[in-house]
């Protein structure tokens, strides 16, 4: 492989094809804000770009630096989080904003050693920080650039074996020229030509150094292990409403499946067979059912709905519904009609 030639024609194609995202600086200008890097790749580790990219405005409008979201309330964070899936990193989030007040005066540290040391700041948070807000050339491998890698060298390991090695060839094209650049130039090649489905190879800038584009099958790559089916599961989300109108929630958790963050009354779903317990003695309407697909089960949830009192956290509908995680949102928009 011809590293330096790679690298050129995939910067050159990045300063063109680049996309325009609310949290980067365009190609070769200064580096962007630190704190804007760190909260959009925590932001855009489970979720696309466009759904992120809201999220991003109204946290950075908010919380404009890392010190005042440092000093926000857990739960306006929490809120303002939902919708975006895996609540432990909204409280994550929050550690680390107080881990960079407290321990490091407001100023992020710059290096991918110290970013790593901090509350919630993984392998590949760490990299992407390093080298996008600091110019550090670190190995920054997230699932586009393990896609792009497997297919430039024609990977025949399955995944996840072949994440060590995926990870060993990305390093392999890393430099001290543009590094931030360079691991967004691969995020972007494989989020827009390299696409997991059909890859797009005639607007590729290497498809000469492209082992699986030479196979003639490049989406074979990266190979994935036989599939195993997702477990589906099954329970009950009761919409109860006091004579106000308001809505009965629950602070769930902290440990677990969107913990600590607001729900509607459920049944247990993990699978053991308790029988339900409705948070209140009244009579049950069926509204229907909702499903929705969490990373290791899909569930379908029946949504009762009932006019009571019980012991619980009673909140406006609409502010419900902004709180809410999204499964929780779809039982209650389910049973509001
Ligand atoms: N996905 C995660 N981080 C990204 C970034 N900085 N640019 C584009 N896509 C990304």
């Amino acid at each position: 492989m011809e590293k330096d030639r790679v690298r050129a024609a995939l910067l050159h194609w990045y300063d063109a094809h680049g996309r325009t995202l609310a949290w980067r600086s365009p190609p070769g200008a200064p580096a962007p804000d630190p704190y804007r890097v760190w909260l959009s790749e925590v932001m855009l580790q489970q979720t696309t770009t466009p759904h992120a990219t809201p999220y991003f405005e109204r946290f950075t409008a908010r919380w404009p630096t890392v010190s005042d979201l440092a000093v926000a309330e857990d739960a306006e964070v929490m809120a303002a989080w939902a919708g975006l899936g895996y609540y432990a990193r909204a409280r994550n989030l929050l550690a680390c904003a107080r881990a960079v007040a407290e321990r490091h005066g407001g100023v992020f540290p710059d290096t991918e050693a110290e970013l790593l040391a901090l509350p919630g700041v993984g392998a590949y948070t760490a990299a992407a920080v390093a080298a996008i807000a600091f110019g550090r050339p670190s190995n920054v491998v997230d699932g586009n650039v393990e896609r792009v890698v497997a297919r430039l060298f024609a990977v025949e390991t399955p995944l996840p074996v072949a994440k060590p090695e995926l990870r060993r060839l990305a390093g392999r094209l890393v430099d001290e020229d543009r590094p931030g650049d360079w691991a967004q130039a691969l995020m972007d090649l494989g989020a827009t030509v390299c696409r997991p489905g059909r890859p797009v190879c005639d607007r590729c800038p290497l498809p000469s150094w492209c082992a699986g584009f030479q196979s003639g099958a490049p989406e074979r790559y990266p190979v994935r292990p036989a599939k195993t089916a997702r477990p589906h599961r099954t329970g009950v989300a009761w919409v109860l409403r006091d004579a106000h109108g308001r809505v009965g929630l629950v602070q769930r958790p902290e440990k677990g499946l969107l913990g600590g963050m607001l729900g509607l009354p459920t049944s247990d779903w993990s699978g053991t067979a308790t029988p339900p317990q409705a948070p209140a003695a009244t009579g049950w309407r069926e509204a229907g059912a909702v499903e929705h697909v969490f990373t290791h089960f899909s569930l379908t949830l029946t949504v009762l709905e009932g006019v009571g009192d019980a012991d619980l956290l009673w909140t406006e509908p609409e502010a419900a519904l902004k709180a809410l995680p999204t499964v929780f949102r779809k039982a209650l928009e389910r049973a509001l009609g």
